[in-house]
């Protein structure tokens, strides 16, 4: 890539990193979420190191100030009131000192601040800010596996769809089935103020999303009764490969900084995670599939959530397996990667996660296929990626087939992912 068309992606990226960053923390965009996302946070440290590395640990240290006291680190931090979300904290209810929702997102802040860390040119920084996270990231990582993980399978299970960040991937239709909506009542949505509806969630699902943050609030937010009283509980490989990624990367770091107890017990996490997660590896397919802990069966449905395993340290002969599984869906779309395989019928191209193509996605993949080797495709994913930018701006998603941009514009993370990708074109 030429270096003036290098700075044009860089200005313009530091640009939407600075539009959305309200001081202490970065908004995904404006209007449609207007507080502060778990992983959106993480990811986008990594951008805003490029430009300011004390304002991307304090990304993450904001984050973190709001963990809970059993280790939870929730997946929205609503700082101040807008009414522009729904469902805001008094839906919510959980009682918190600065109101956050009651659920998680995926583990993405050890893999952050290892990188932060490996990446710093302010090393004594890095070191302080660094040692002060690890301890409360630690403490996130074994949360994860005592509670989400009641029967030691070495998996963690999410207990809603909004968790793994994939909200309305056609992973958790008939699990979700099984949830009720009797008693949700009115209420009025507002991403369908900011966004198109075509591209969002239907109201039927937003009915059960709002019934499992009732039917979580009756059990008084008690994060260790959840997991057995939800009637969702899915096992999702892409969310387990963050979180075993991220012990990984947690464990070398804590090594690094001469904190020996960490890294072994996030090392036996990660261990434990990969050989478990085997179990979800389906030959018929050739790649890793979700499963449905309360059905007690894997879940039929080629999503991106099997391929987002290649960011772990999954074996080398299963990265060439999923790289195949990319090529096959390339060969049925124009710009990498659908989160949803277009041969299949439910596959939507434009609807959230049902088939739009995601950047903090793609990066994470290429990311891990680059470790195992696969850089031929990693390349792709990420030239991609920037035809995705030049022809339809820094969207939240994309349309894999006619590249049209969806959901959100000048979003965050997209931007953040730009400034990274950046560093390897
Ligand atoms: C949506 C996405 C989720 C993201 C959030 C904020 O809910 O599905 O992954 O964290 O928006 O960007």
């Amino acid at each position: 890539m030429a270096t003036m068309d290098k700075s044009a992606f860089f200005e313009h990226a530091a640009e939407v990193l600075r539009e959305n960053d309200l001081g202490t923390y970065t908004v995904p965009t404006k209007g449609l979420y207007p507080f502060q996302w778990n992983w959106d946070s993480c990811l986008t440290a990594l951008g805003q190191a490029h430009i300011d590395e004390r304002r991307a640990w304090l990304e993450i240290e904001t984050l973190f100030d709001n963990q809970w006291e059993d280790g939870m680190v929730p997946h929205i931090v609503f700082h101040k009131r807008d009414d522009g979300y729904f469902p805001g904290p008094d839906v919510w209810g959980t009682n918190r000192p600065v109101p956050t929702s009651g659920i998680t997102q995926p583990a993405v802040a050890g893999f952050a601040v290892a990188r932060l860390f490996e990446r710093a040119k302010d090393k004594e920084l890095a070191r302080e800010r660094a040692s002060a996270l690890l301890p409360k990231i630690h403490r996130w990582h074994e949360w994860f596996y005592a509670n989400r993980d009641p029967q030691k399978t070495g998996l963690v299970a999410i207990i809603h769809p909004w968790e793994s960040g994939r909200d309305n991937s056609i992973d958790w239709d008939d699990a979700f089935s099984r949830v009720p909506t009797e008693g949700v009542g009115e209420y009025h949505r507002r991403d369908t103020d900011h966004a198109d509806p075509t591209h969002r969630p239907t109201k039927e699902q937003y009915d059960r999303y709002i019934w499992l943050v009732k039917h979580f609030r009756s059990l008084k937010w008690d994060t260790s009764k959840l997991h057995d009283a939800s009637p969702f509980q899915v096992v999702d490989p892409g969310f387990n490969a963050i979180l075993i990624r991220a012990c990984s990367e947690l464990a070398g770091l804590a090594n690094e900084l001469n904190l020996p107890d960490i890294a072994a017990k996030n090392d036996a996490m990660a261990n434990q995670g990969l050989s478990a997660l085997e179990e979800l590896w389906s030959d018929v397919h050739g790649q890793y599939m979700c499963y449905d802990r309360k059905a007690g069966h894997l879940i039929d449905s080629l999503s991106i959530g099997g391929l987002l395993t290649a960011f772990a340290a999954i074996p080398k002969s299963r990265a060439k397996a999923l790289t195949v599984r990319i090529a096959d869906i390339e060969s049925k779309t124009n710009y990498l990667i659908a989160s949803h395989d277009p041969s299949d019928v439910r596959y939507d191209g434009k609807r959230y996660w049902r088939g739009p193509a995601w950047l903090i996605v793609n990066y994470m993949i290429a990311d891990g296929l680059t470790a195992a080797g696969e850089n031929e495709m990693a390349r792709r994913i990420i030239n991609s990626s920037f035809d995705l930018i030049r022809e339809s701006g820094f969207s939240e998603y994309y349309d894999p087939i006619d590249g049209d941009p969806c959901g959100g514009s000048r979003f965050t993370w997209t931007a953040a992912m730009v400034l990274e990708f950046l560093l390897v074109v």
